[in-house]
Order: structure tokens, then sequence, then C-alpha cells
């Protein structure tokens, strides 16, 4: 439209100094994969179609109070639907890769306890190969925090050591199914947030919590996300094995795990400060990496929580240790760390209130913002944090490959800047930009980073922020489902086109 036109022309001058910026930072190297990520319960919709078993999601985002604006993803942006026109945007786009999760309610609708889906099959079947015929490449995720509502009501989902036997089996059909087809696995996306939304604060389903953390009728916060915790991990390695034992050498493909990765940026240069920063990822993203790659919790988990933390059986053991092909990182925010354990933290001091994962009185996201705040109450700009988790990752785990599978920024739209309002996303524009100068630093400096993907291709279902939070280059009108290209789109269209060229 002649709208859209007059806004790309505006926005050439803006773009030309981000080139110029790109043409000096390509330091991406060839075949390296720019796509968009999704999810099955944020995108697909299509709740009951085809034989679809019911997930934890669907029951969750139905009771009253849950989500913000009282919706859920029963329709979510009919992305079941309406993946062929969204694979049009994608290749318009110039994307190599999607990335994408399989709902496992709509494969197996009762887990193990039941039959195998076909038409679920059918479905991601002709969702691969649409892909491919457009030349991008399926980046899948097994598990994006839908599991069928049937494993939770059974014994209680990641809760239960069961959970492993049904994450296997699930796995296996995937991989004898897809795997000819697909090369980039994962198997369970953000599990830290899975433990501690669904266990220690509660915010997400199966809603279990105690004591101060959150308005929960069941649950212990103090041992439920470390137990859960510790299940997700034998489900990944259980996962991981049955790919490399069965698979993986036919099909040639990779395997993997995403974890939400913040930056902890000391608050001081003090020491103290700075262990606590290191305290915050052991708490948080080493948690998962260090059992799955290294065999073991990190030192600190055992020091600081040591009574409370689950054993490995020694046959666990010998399944654990170098147990992935390559790190996912999911990367949007910085927060400050400071220490209050070995220094004193005042109530309202930065550092003293809320904090993630288990470094519990040692990182914060309350008090000093570390970068201008957002539309998203946890996401702070700060677009070194890029290159510092990256390289922290690189450092601490011998520069396993890695993919930045999520970045991204969400937005409100400005209902009083007339028509254009729903497109013109220049902090987007500017967020994605600095964060992939930062990331292009660290490759620079030797990180092994094979791919990014932007968080999302379109607006969709922001979980417990229901549709009020937008994530999308492409905006979506809710209640016809019309897909708009933004000006980021546009934006990341350019930067692709201009980093292949420059390869
Ligand atoms: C990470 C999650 O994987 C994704 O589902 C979510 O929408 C984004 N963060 C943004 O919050």
């Amino acid at each position: 439209s002649l709208l859209l036109l007059l806004l790309l022309l505006a926005f050439n001058s803006m773009m030309t100094g981000s080139m110029e910026l790109t043409s000096h930072t390509s330091s991406f190297p060839d075949n390296f994969l720019f796509g968009t990520a999704s999810s099955s319960y944020q995108y697909e919709g299509a709740i009951l179609s085809d034989g679809k078993g019911l997930s934890n999601w669907d029951i969750f985002a139905h009771k009253t109070g849950k989500i913000f604006d009282g919706s859920n993803g029963d329709i979510a942006v009919d992305h079941y639907h309406l993946y062929p026109e969204d694979i049009e945007l994608m290749e318009d786009l110039g994307l190599n890769s999607f990335r994408f999760s399989i709902s496992w309610a709509r494969i197996l609708p009762k887990g193990r306890f039941g039959n195998v889906n076909m038409a679920g099959v059918y479905h991601y079947s002709k969702l691969i190969d649409a892909l491919l015929y457009k030349g991008i490449q399926p980046f899948v995720t097994l598990t994006h925090y839908d599991v069928p509502q049937e494993l939770e009501e059974r014994y209680g989902a990641w809760l239960s050591p069961n959970i492993r036997k049904d994450f296997e089996y699930y796995a296996d059909i995937c991989f004898k199914y897809f795997g000819n087809r697909v090369k980039y696995w994962v198997t369970l996306n953000e599990p830290n947030v899975m433990a501690i939304r669904g266990y220690r604060s509660g915010i997400y389903p199966p809603s279990r919590c105690s004591g101060s953390y959150g308005n929960c009728s069941k649950g212990n916060s103090e041992k439920e996300p470390l137990i859960a915790a510790h299940n997700m991990i034998l489900c990944h390695s259980a996962a991981v094995k049955i790919y490399r034992n069965k698979y993986q050498k036919e099909q040639g493909g990779s395997i993997g795990i995403v974890m939400n990765a913040v930056w902890y940026e000391p608050f001081s240069n003090s020491t103290e400060d700075k262990l606590a920063s290191e305290r915050a990822q052991s708490f948080y993203l080493n948690w998962f990496l260090n059992p799955i790659i290294y065999g073991k919790y990190p030192e600190e988990m055992h020091n600081l929580i040591g009574s409370r933390l689950p054993v490995f059986s020694k046959n666990d053991v010998k399944n654990l240790g170098n147990g992935l092909d390559f790190i996912g990182i999911n990367h949007y925010t910085s927060f400050y760390s400071k220490d209050c354990i070995y220094s004193k933290c005042e109530p309202g001091e930065p550092g003293a209130s809320r904090s993630e994962g288990y470094a519990l009185r040692t990182a914060i996201r309350d008090g000093e913002p570390i970068g201008e705040s957002t539309a998203v109450d946890w996401l702070y700009v700060h677009p070194q944090g890029m290159e510092k988790i990256v390289t922290y990752i690189m450092n601490r785990y011998n520069n396993t490959p890695m993919f930045i599978t999520e970045n991204g920024i969400g937005v409100l739209d400005d209902l009083n800047s007339s028509t254009t309002y729903f497109i013109n996303d220049v902090k987007r524009v500017e967020y994605m930009s600095s964060y992939l100068e930062s990331l292009a630093m660290a490759i620079r400096k030797g990180a092994d980073v094979r791919g990014y993907f932007a968080w999302s291709l379109l607006d969709n279902f922001e979980w417990i922020s229901g549709y009020t939070i937008r994530f999308g280059l492409h905006h979506v009108d809710f209640p016809t489902l019309k897909r708009t290209p933004r000006i980021s789109a546009a934006w990341y269209k350019e930067f692709i086109k201009n980093q292949t060229l420059a390869n």
C-alpha cells in the first residue's frame, strides 16, 4: 500500500545508517541461520482440530484470572491453518530457517496411554515439507511449555520420574516421522522458566507454589522446582540418547536444549557482587547446562542448597555429560546482581527483593534498571548483555556450538498515533540492530554461534500477558487474523540480505 511505501521511504535514511553499520560488522559466518521463532500454543490455535488432545496450557488459560486479558490460545494466530501464508511471509523476508514447536498433545493426545494421532503427524509433515520447499530449515522444539494434560492428571507431569518414559516415547515418534527432514532438534524450551514459573512462583501451570511466593493452594516452592528440573534434565538426556543411538547417524542432524539466559551484570566492582552474578548463573543457567554437559549440578548449588538437591543415580550419571550438540540461547534482557548473602541488603535496596531462580537474594531485577525499560516488565534494553552472555557460555562450555534461538522486544500498540500505529516499531529495529551488533562482536572474538532467531514473525499469545504485548515483526489484527508487516520486517529483510551478500 501507499502508506507502507511512504513509511519505508522515510525509513530508508535510518536504514542507510544501520547498513553502514552492518557492512563493517559483517561477521556472521557462512551458512548462518537467520530465522524467526514461534511455539505451538502461542501460534497454532486449532485447539480441538483433527484429534488433538488437551494440553496443560489449554486447561490453565481457561481458568478465570490466570491470563491478564482473559484470553487464551484456542485460536491464537491460527497458524495451524494459515501456515502456507506465514511461510510466504518468511520467504519474503529471506529467512533460511523457522523455529517452531510440536504440540505433544497433537501427536499423543493421551501421552503413551493412547494412540498416536496420525492427523497430527500429517500436519507437521506438511508444514516441514512446505518449509523445505522454500529452502527454509525447520528448527524443531519438542516441548515449548505445553504438555498433554493427561500426564498432569495421571502422575503430576514433571514432578514424577514417570515423565521420562513419556518423553522418550514422544521424542522417538518425532525422530521417526520427521527426522529424515529435520536437522535441528530441541528437546525442551526454557526448562528453567518452566520449573520456576510452574513450581516456584506458580504463575504458569500447574500453578504450584508455597510460602510467600504466590497464591497457590498446593505445592512446595523450596523443593518442587528442583524436582521438576531434575526430571526435565533426565528427559532431555533420555531423548538425546535415543536420537544418538537410533537416528543421528542415518539422519545426520543435531540435538540441543534451549535455555532462557539473562546476563547478570555485577552491580559494583566488588568481588562479592561479581560472585553474586556467578551465583545467579549457577541457579538459573548452569542448573541445567552443568548436569547435561558435565554430569553434575554446579558446585554452588551443592554448597548452598545441597540437602534439597535431588541426586542423580549411578545409571543417570552414565547418561549425563556431553549431552548435547548445541546450546540454544533465548536472550532478551540483563539484570544487575548484588550480593545479599555476604553483605547485608536492606529491603528496597537494589537486590533485596525479587529474584529469579534460586539465586535468592543474589540477583535482581528490581531496583536500579540496567537499561531502558519496555512494555515488558522483565525486559530492559542492554545490548552489551548479548556479547557478555554468549562469551560467558562460550568460556564455560568450551565453545559448544550456540544458536540465539530467541531475541526480541515486546511493544504495546500506540493507539494515539493515527492509522500507522501498528506498523511503526522503530523501537524494535533499534533493539534488534543493537543486539545483533553485539552478537557479531562476540562472534568476531571467537564465539561459535551458528544462527539467530527473532522472536517473533507474528504477534501472538504472550502467555499470561495474553494478546496485550506484541512481539511480532508483523502485526496481527486478532479479530480478522490479518498479518501486516511492520517496519521491523522490512528492516530484518534488508539486514539479512546484506549479511548474505557480504558472505
Ligand atoms: C521466551 C519464550 O520461549 C517465548 O515463548 C516467549 O513468548 C518469549 N520468551 C517472550 O516472552
